[in-house]
Protein backbone atom coordinates (compact mmCIF):
# COMPACT_ATOMS: atom_id res chain seq x y z
CA UNK A 1 0.00 0.00 0.00
CA UNK A 2 1.10 3.57 -0.83
CA UNK A 3 0.31 7.31 -0.38
CA UNK A 4 -1.62 7.01 -3.19
CA UNK A 5 -3.58 3.89 -2.90
CA UNK A 6 -4.30 4.98 0.68
CA UNK A 7 -5.48 8.25 -0.60
CA UNK A 8 -7.99 6.51 -3.35
CA UNK A 9 -9.25 4.70 -0.55
CA UNK A 10 -10.32 7.84 1.21
CA UNK A 11 -11.41 10.12 -1.37
CA UNK A 12 -14.33 8.07 -3.47
CA UNK A 13 -15.60 8.15 0.67
CA UNK A 14 -14.70 12.10 0.50
CA UNK A 15 -16.04 12.64 -2.97
CA UNK A 16 -19.66 10.78 -2.52
CA UNK A 17 -20.34 13.27 0.26
CA UNK A 18 -22.03 16.23 -0.89
CA UNK A 19 -21.28 19.96 0.62
CA UNK A 20 -25.32 20.56 0.02
CA UNK A 21 -25.75 22.62 4.18
CA UNK A 22 -23.37 20.93 6.87
CA UNK A 23 -22.89 24.04 9.74
CA UNK A 24 -19.68 23.35 9.48
CA UNK A 25 -19.16 24.11 5.91
CA UNK A 26 -21.11 27.56 6.49
CA UNK A 27 -18.78 28.36 9.80
CA UNK A 28 -16.24 27.86 6.98
CA UNK A 29 -17.24 29.90 5.12
CA UNK A 30 -17.69 32.59 7.06
CA UNK A 31 -13.86 32.67 8.64
CA UNK A 32 -12.76 32.54 5.26
CA UNK A 33 -15.05 35.63 3.85
CA UNK A 34 -13.94 37.61 7.02
CA UNK A 35 -10.08 36.45 6.29
CA UNK A 36 -10.76 37.92 2.80
CA UNK A 37 -12.85 41.30 3.93
CA UNK A 38 -10.48 42.00 6.25
CA UNK A 39 -7.97 41.88 3.46
CA UNK A 40 -5.58 39.72 5.84
CA UNK A 41 -2.45 38.73 3.68
CA UNK A 42 -1.64 34.90 4.22
CA UNK A 43 2.06 34.00 4.68
CA UNK A 44 2.39 30.07 4.65
CA UNK A 45 1.77 28.74 7.87
CA UNK A 46 4.25 25.83 9.06
CA UNK A 47 2.40 22.75 10.71
CA UNK A 48 5.08 20.35 12.98
CA UNK A 49 3.54 17.04 13.74
CA UNK A 50 4.79 15.55 16.93
CA UNK A 51 5.14 11.88 17.50
CA UNK A 52 6.79 9.20 18.96
CA UNK A 53 4.83 5.88 18.71
CA UNK A 54 5.32 4.49 22.20
CA UNK A 55 3.46 6.08 25.24
CA UNK A 56 4.71 8.47 27.38
CA UNK A 57 7.83 9.35 26.07
CA UNK A 58 7.17 13.14 25.89
CA UNK A 59 5.41 14.00 22.97
CA UNK A 60 2.84 16.26 24.54
CA UNK A 61 5.84 17.74 26.88
CA UNK A 62 7.62 18.32 23.51
CA UNK A 63 4.83 19.83 21.94
CA UNK A 64 3.70 22.05 24.84
CA UNK A 65 6.99 23.40 25.18
CA UNK A 66 8.20 23.95 21.93
CA UNK A 67 4.72 25.74 21.12
CA UNK A 68 5.39 27.82 23.88
CA UNK A 69 9.27 28.68 23.61
CA UNK A 70 8.16 29.77 19.99
CA UNK A 71 5.42 32.32 21.20
CA UNK A 72 7.75 33.58 23.64
CA UNK A 73 10.52 34.22 20.58
CA UNK A 74 7.39 36.08 18.87
CA UNK A 75 5.80 33.72 16.41
CA UNK A 76 2.23 33.15 16.43
CA UNK A 77 1.99 29.95 17.31
CA UNK A 78 -1.22 27.56 17.74
CA UNK A 79 -1.06 23.76 19.00
CA UNK A 80 -3.66 21.28 18.24
CA UNK A 81 -4.16 18.65 20.46
CA UNK A 82 -4.79 15.36 18.38
CA UNK A 83 -4.69 13.16 20.88
CA UNK A 84 -8.35 12.88 20.37
CA UNK A 85 -10.24 11.42 23.04
CA UNK A 86 -7.40 11.15 25.70
CA UNK A 87 -6.60 15.29 25.07
CA UNK A 88 -4.67 16.61 27.86
CA UNK A 89 -2.67 19.91 26.32
CA UNK A 90 -5.31 21.24 28.52
CA UNK A 91 -4.62 19.75 31.60
CA UNK A 92 -0.91 20.76 30.97
CA UNK A 93 -1.82 24.22 30.66
CA UNK A 94 -3.88 24.86 33.43
CA UNK A 95 -7.05 25.61 30.83
CA UNK A 96 -10.25 24.82 31.21
CA UNK A 97 -11.97 24.52 27.41
CA UNK A 98 -15.60 25.11 27.38
CA UNK A 99 -15.44 23.28 23.64
CA UNK A 100 -13.56 20.57 21.56
CA UNK A 101 -13.15 19.22 18.31
CA UNK A 102 -16.30 17.39 18.75
CA UNK A 103 -17.86 20.83 18.61
CA UNK A 104 -16.27 21.83 15.39
CA UNK A 105 -17.15 18.92 13.91
CA UNK A 106 -20.71 19.45 15.03
CA UNK A 107 -20.97 22.66 13.48
CA UNK A 108 -22.09 24.35 16.59
CA UNK A 109 -19.34 26.68 16.27
CA UNK A 110 -15.87 27.52 14.24
CA UNK A 111 -12.49 26.23 14.59
CA UNK A 112 -11.79 30.12 15.34
CA UNK A 113 -14.21 30.21 18.29
CA UNK A 114 -12.96 26.95 19.63
CA UNK A 115 -9.48 28.22 20.64
CA UNK A 116 -7.93 29.24 24.01
CA UNK A 117 -5.38 31.54 24.64
CA UNK A 118 -2.71 29.72 27.01
CA UNK A 119 -0.11 32.27 28.49
CA UNK A 120 2.87 34.58 25.80
CA UNK A 121 -0.56 33.80 23.44
CA UNK A 122 0.33 30.34 22.55
CA UNK A 123 -3.14 29.13 20.89
CA UNK A 124 -4.86 26.19 22.47
CA UNK A 125 -6.99 23.82 20.09
CA UNK A 126 -8.52 21.13 22.48
CA UNK A 127 -9.75 17.54 21.68
CA UNK A 128 -12.10 16.09 24.36
CA UNK A 129 -11.66 14.13 26.68
CA UNK A 130 -13.33 10.87 27.53
CA UNK A 131 -15.49 10.89 24.47
CA UNK A 132 -15.64 7.89 22.64
CA UNK A 133 -17.15 9.22 19.39
CA UNK A 134 -13.73 11.56 19.64
CA UNK A 135 -11.65 8.14 20.02
CA UNK A 136 -13.06 6.51 16.83
CA UNK A 137 -12.85 9.59 14.35
CA UNK A 138 -13.43 8.68 10.61
CA UNK A 139 -10.70 9.71 7.90
CA UNK A 140 -13.02 12.08 6.33
CA UNK A 141 -13.92 13.26 10.03
CA UNK A 142 -10.00 13.37 10.32
CA UNK A 143 -9.79 15.10 6.77
CA UNK A 144 -12.47 17.90 7.44
CA UNK A 145 -10.57 18.44 11.06
CA UNK A 146 -7.25 19.15 9.15
CA UNK A 147 -8.78 20.93 6.42
CA UNK A 148 -10.42 23.57 8.76
CA UNK A 149 -6.86 25.20 9.82
CA UNK A 150 -6.58 26.23 6.21
CA UNK A 151 -9.67 28.59 6.48
CA UNK A 152 -9.09 30.47 9.84
CA UNK A 153 -8.93 33.76 9.17
CA UNK A 154 -5.56 34.65 10.53
CA UNK A 155 -3.70 31.41 10.39
CA UNK A 156 -0.45 31.16 12.38
CA UNK A 157 2.71 31.15 11.68
CA UNK A 158 3.34 27.53 13.31
CA UNK A 159 0.76 24.64 13.83
CA UNK A 160 2.15 22.25 16.58
CA UNK A 161 0.07 18.91 16.48
CA UNK A 162 0.25 16.59 19.65
CA UNK A 163 -0.62 12.94 18.53
CA UNK A 164 -1.61 10.25 20.18
CA UNK A 165 1.04 6.86 20.65
CA UNK A 166 0.37 4.29 18.77
CA UNK A 167 0.22 3.77 14.71
CA UNK A 168 -3.50 4.02 13.86
CA UNK A 169 -4.94 6.19 10.95
CA UNK A 170 -5.35 9.44 13.45
CA UNK A 171 -1.67 9.55 13.78
CA UNK A 172 -0.96 9.38 10.22
CA UNK A 173 -3.29 11.66 8.69
CA UNK A 174 -2.07 14.27 11.22
CA UNK A 175 2.02 13.12 10.32
CA UNK A 176 1.00 13.57 6.28
CA UNK A 177 -1.02 16.49 6.72
CA UNK A 178 1.82 18.29 8.46
CA UNK A 179 5.13 19.94 6.98
CA UNK A 180 7.36 18.81 9.27
CA UNK A 181 7.02 15.72 11.68
CA UNK A 182 8.98 15.52 14.75
CA UNK A 183 9.88 12.29 16.33
CA UNK A 184 10.04 11.66 20.34
CA UNK A 185 12.37 8.97 21.52
CA UNK A 186 13.87 8.02 25.09
CA UNK A 187 16.09 5.40 25.87
CA UNK A 188 14.23 2.43 25.90
CA UNK A 189 13.95 -0.40 23.66
CA UNK A 190 10.19 0.22 23.10
CA UNK A 191 10.40 3.70 22.23
CA UNK A 192 13.04 2.81 19.36
CA UNK A 193 10.89 -0.24 17.91
CA UNK A 194 7.75 1.51 17.86
CA UNK A 195 9.55 4.77 16.54
CA UNK A 196 10.70 2.43 13.91
CA UNK A 197 7.41 1.02 13.33
CA UNK A 198 5.90 4.63 12.96
CA UNK A 199 8.72 5.59 10.19
CA UNK A 200 7.50 2.75 8.52
CA UNK A 201 4.20 3.12 8.16
CA UNK A 202 4.41 6.54 7.70
CA UNK A 203 6.59 5.79 5.12
CA UNK A 204 5.07 3.12 3.22
CA UNK A 205 1.44 3.90 2.99
CA UNK A 206 1.43 7.93 3.45
CA UNK A 207 4.31 8.78 1.83
CA UNK A 208 6.41 10.77 4.87
CA UNK A 209 9.93 10.64 4.13
CA UNK A 210 11.94 13.29 6.42
CA UNK A 211 12.14 12.95 10.48
CA UNK A 212 13.54 15.27 12.52
CA UNK A 213 14.39 13.26 15.92
CA UNK A 214 14.49 14.58 19.10
CA UNK A 215 15.32 12.71 22.40
CA UNK A 216 14.02 13.09 25.37
CA UNK A 217 14.81 12.40 29.08
CA UNK A 218 18.55 11.66 28.00
CA UNK A 219 21.63 12.33 30.61
CA UNK A 220 23.68 13.37 28.44
CA UNK A 221 24.48 14.46 24.85
CA UNK A 222 26.70 11.53 23.73
CA UNK A 223 23.04 9.30 25.19
CA UNK A 224 21.11 11.16 22.75
CA UNK A 225 23.48 11.23 19.54
CA UNK A 226 23.71 7.30 20.81
CA UNK A 227 19.63 6.80 20.41
CA UNK A 228 19.92 8.83 17.34
CA UNK A 229 22.27 6.29 15.74
CA UNK A 230 20.49 3.18 16.35
CA UNK A 231 17.28 4.39 14.82
CA UNK A 232 18.95 6.12 12.11
CA UNK A 233 21.21 3.34 11.14
CA UNK A 234 18.14 0.42 11.08
CA UNK A 235 15.74 3.14 9.26
CA UNK A 236 18.96 4.01 6.53
CA UNK A 237 18.57 0.26 6.32
CA UNK A 238 15.91 -1.30 5.37
CA UNK A 239 13.60 2.22 4.82
CA UNK A 240 13.95 4.96 2.15
CA UNK A 241 13.54 7.66 4.55
CA UNK A 242 15.92 10.61 5.95
CA UNK A 243 16.61 11.78 9.98
CA UNK A 244 17.81 14.30 11.24
CA UNK A 245 19.17 15.20 15.03
CA UNK A 246 16.90 17.84 16.01
CA UNK A 247 17.94 17.97 19.51
CA UNK A 248 17.70 16.55 23.36
CA UNK A 249 15.65 17.49 25.99
CA UNK A 250 17.36 16.31 29.19
CA UNK A 251 15.61 14.46 32.04
CA UNK A 252 14.95 17.29 34.06
CA UNK A 253 13.33 17.52 37.68
CA UNK A 254 12.12 21.10 36.96
CA UNK A 255 9.93 19.42 34.38
CA UNK A 256 8.28 17.16 36.39
CA UNK A 257 7.73 20.41 39.02
CA UNK A 258 6.29 22.37 36.14
CA UNK A 259 3.74 19.52 35.11
CA UNK A 260 2.53 19.44 38.94
CA UNK A 261 1.86 22.82 38.73
CA UNK A 262 0.21 22.86 35.13
CA UNK A 263 2.58 25.07 33.31
CA UNK A 264 5.62 24.91 30.64
CA UNK A 265 8.66 24.41 32.39
CA UNK A 266 10.28 27.23 29.21
CA UNK A 267 8.01 29.45 31.13
CA UNK A 268 8.14 28.65 34.49
CA UNK A 269 11.79 27.54 34.66
CA UNK A 270 12.82 29.10 31.49
CA UNK A 271 16.38 29.19 33.04
CA UNK A 272 16.61 25.09 33.93
CA UNK A 273 18.61 22.41 31.78
CA UNK A 274 15.02 21.55 30.08
CA UNK A 275 13.65 25.42 29.52
CA UNK A 276 17.06 26.14 27.69
CA UNK A 277 16.57 23.11 25.90
CA UNK A 278 13.29 24.00 24.89
CA UNK A 279 15.05 27.34 23.93
CA UNK A 280 17.08 25.70 21.50
CA UNK A 281 14.72 23.24 19.68
CA UNK A 282 12.54 26.39 18.69
CA UNK A 283 15.66 27.82 17.72
CA UNK A 284 16.25 25.16 15.59
CA UNK A 285 12.57 25.11 14.11
CA UNK A 286 13.46 28.91 13.23
CA UNK A 287 16.06 28.09 11.05
CA UNK A 288 14.40 25.06 9.09
CA UNK A 289 14.52 25.72 5.23
CA UNK A 290 11.17 26.71 4.01
CA UNK A 291 8.60 23.86 3.91
CA UNK A 292 8.49 21.80 1.12
CA UNK A 293 5.18 22.92 -0.77
CA UNK A 294 2.87 19.95 -0.57
CA UNK A 295 1.38 17.80 -3.49
CA UNK A 296 -1.55 19.19 -4.31
CA UNK A 297 -3.03 15.99 -4.12
CA UNK A 298 -2.54 15.26 -0.40
CA UNK A 299 -4.87 16.36 2.78
CA UNK A 300 -2.49 19.09 4.07
CA UNK A 301 -3.18 21.61 7.14
CA UNK A 302 -1.95 24.78 4.93
CA UNK A 303 -2.14 24.62 1.38
CA UNK A 304 -3.15 20.93 0.62
CA UNK A 305 -6.11 19.76 -1.78
CA UNK A 306 -9.39 21.33 -1.12
CA UNK A 307 -11.70 20.63 -3.43
CA UNK A 308 -13.89 18.70 -1.56
CA UNK A 309 -15.76 19.75 1.52
CA UNK A 310 -17.03 16.36 3.81
CA UNK A 311 -20.64 16.70 4.65
CA UNK A 312 -20.25 16.39 8.24
CA UNK A 313 -23.98 16.36 9.15
CA UNK A 314 -24.29 13.03 7.02
CA UNK A 315 -21.61 11.66 9.21
CA UNK A 316 -23.93 12.09 12.49
CA UNK A 317 -22.44 15.18 13.80
CA UNK A 318 -24.94 17.38 13.13
CA UNK A 319 -27.60 17.64 16.29
N1 LIG B 1 12.50 15.67 29.93
C1 LIG B 1 11.78 15.12 30.92
N2 LIG B 1 12.26 15.09 32.19
C2 LIG B 1 11.56 14.53 33.19
N3 LIG B 1 10.34 13.99 33.03
C3 LIG B 1 9.79 13.99 31.80
C4 LIG B 1 10.48 14.56 30.68
N4 LIG B 1 9.68 14.43 29.59
C5 LIG B 1 8.58 13.81 30.01
N5 LIG B 1 8.63 13.55 31.33
C6 LIG B 1 7.64 12.82 32.14
O1 LIG B 1 7.02 11.85 31.34
C7 LIG B 1 5.61 11.95 31.46
C8 LIG B 1 4.96 11.62 30.14
O2 LIG B 1 5.17 12.71 29.26
P1 LIG B 1 4.10 13.08 28.15
O3 LIG B 1 2.72 13.10 28.71
O4 LIG B 1 4.60 14.30 27.49
O5 LIG B 1 4.26 11.81 27.21
P2 LIG B 1 3.40 11.44 25.91
O6 LIG B 1 4.35 10.81 24.96
O7 LIG B 1 2.64 12.61 25.44
O8 LIG B 1 2.41 10.35 26.52
P3 LIG B 1 1.06 9.78 25.85
O9 LIG B 1 1.49 8.80 24.83
O10 LIG B 1 0.37 9.13 27.01
O11 LIG B 1 0.32 10.94 25.27
C9 LIG B 1 5.34 13.36 31.96
O12 LIG B 1 4.24 13.40 32.80
C10 LIG B 1 6.57 13.72 32.70
O13 LIG B 1 6.38 13.39 34.06
MG1 LIG C 1 0.58 12.87 25.08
Amino acid sequence: MNQAWGLRQMFPALAALRTRDAHVSEHLRADQATGLNQGVARPRSRAITVAGGKGGVGKSTVAVNLGMALSMAGHRTMLLDADMGLANVDVLLGLTPARHIGHLLDGTCTLAELIVTAPHGLQIVPAGSGARRLAQLSNPEHAAVIRAFDELPLPPEYLLVDTAAGVSDSVAMFAAAADDVILVVCDEPASLTDAYALIKVLSRDFGVRRYRVVANMVRHAGEAKHLFEKLSRVSDRFLDVSLDFMGLIPHDEYLRRAIRRQCAVVDAAPGSRSGQAFKQLAGAVDNWGKPEYPNHDRIAFFGGQAAMEPDLEGMGWAR
